[in-house]
């Protein structure tokens, strides 16, 4: 299998067969020799400094209904909110004072949010924090909307495309989502200028290595600047409640393969990683990944975006969890710092 990741490490891919035959049979010898050349990568690129992002989780309301996730529309035990300007404006307040230079806008897909208050938040985040980068993660817009965003000062999107096979795609969502849409809203995406992050949750029910190939084979197509992966964990109110959790092994071999497929993309060790294990995002850095996306909501609404069960952090204050998650990051010998962290493309390969 060695020759398989080495192959992966010189020429950035494999074929679809390559990939799900690593993936039906990797040890952890292998996981180890891929993690070790992931490393070699993110620290040539990233000199073991670790990329923070400020996730302001401003509203779990949604129009979707998602099977797998806890804020769905049909899940009537969730206790919904929605921040205001001014009050996410202050959470913007305290992250810039603890280092933070990039805010990540994420919510539920929200109608209440026309463009108009989306574009007049961007807008005042812009004015107030012109040395900070904002990122939005609120779902399916047209070209125009995401233009509007773009122009009001919008300077990156995430939008996991969640699976690249069209029957996985309809298992997970209802009939209104389609994969087709997913793959266009990336592309208007990418289009417009926006740095762009796609992505997929590890072990989704019905998912399968044939699946995960799929999904490489896309995010190789897109060439996204930022890609988020995260272990799939079941919420006891949905569809899904019954399913097991995704496993950590398989998504840190996934972060590490995606590091050896774009080498310089800024990749998150992920929250869900780090609520199904207590060193997750630690061990994510060592597979290859450079960005951590502590919360900066609230503390009286982190509870209620309760995407999935057990979800971390969600009882600390933002201060608290910047010095928990600095000791972590220095504790295996890597640096959070304080930059706005954008892809910069690699003229030398
Ligand atoms: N509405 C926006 C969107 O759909 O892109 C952003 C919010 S959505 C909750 C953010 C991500 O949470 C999704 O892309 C999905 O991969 C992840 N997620 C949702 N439910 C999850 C679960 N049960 N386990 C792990 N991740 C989950
Ligand atoms: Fe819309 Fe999860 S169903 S954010």
């Amino acid at each position: 299998m060695k020759h398989l990741i080495d192959k992966l490490y010189e020429t950035h891919d494999l074929s679809k067969e390559e990939f799900v035959y690593l993936l039906q049979n990797y040890d952890q010898e292998t996981s180890d020799y891929l993690f070790s050349l992931a490393r070699t990568y993110s620290e040539k690129y990233f000199d073991k400094e670790v990329y923070i992002r400020g996730l302001i989780e401003f509203t779990n309301y949604c129009k979707n209904d998602c099977y797998y996730c806890g804020i769905r529309r049909g899940n009537g035990n969730a206790d919904r909110y929605r921040l205001s300007k001014e009050e996410i404006l202050s959470c913007c307040k305290t992250g810039h004072e603890l280092g933070f230079r990039t805010f990540v806008l994420q919510g539920g897909e929200d109608p209440f949010y026309t463009d108009e208050i989306m574009v007049d938040i961007i807008k005042s985040i812009r004015e107030g924090y012109p040395d900070c980068a904002i990122t939005l993660s609120i779902g399916e817009k047209t070209y125009d909307q995401y233009l509007k965003y773009y122009e009001a000062g919008a300077d990156r999107y995430l939008l996991r495309h969640e699976t690249a096979n069209e029957e996985h795609y309809a298992k997970l969502h209802p009939g209104s989502l389609s994969l087709s849409n997913r793959k266009e809203c990336l592309r208007n995406i990418k289009k417009i200028g926006y740095q762009v992050g796609t992505g997929f949750m590890v072990g989704s029910p019905y998912q399968t290595p044939e699946c995960l190939a799929q999904d490489l084979a896309f995010i190789k197509e897109l060439s996204p600047q930022m890609v988020g992966i995260g272990p799939f964990i079941p919420h006891k109110d949905t569809p899904f409640g019954d399913f097991s959790a995704g496993s950590v092994d398989l998504t840190l071999f996934l972060i590490g393969i995606l590091r050896l497929m774009l080498p310089n993309a800024l990749l998150p060790s992920t929250t869900a990683l780090g609520t199904l294990d207590p060193k997750g995002r630690e061990k994510g850095i060592l597979s290859g990944s450079n960005v951590l996306m502590p919360n900066l909501s609230p503390i009286g609404v982190r509870k209620k975006y309760d995407l999935y069960d057990n979800k971390i952090c969600t009882g600390e204050e933002a201060a608290e969890c910047n010095v928990c998650l600095r000791n972590r990051v220095s504790s295996i010998g890597y640096k959070i710092v304080e930059k706005r962290g954008d892809f910069v493309e690699d003229k030398t390969s």
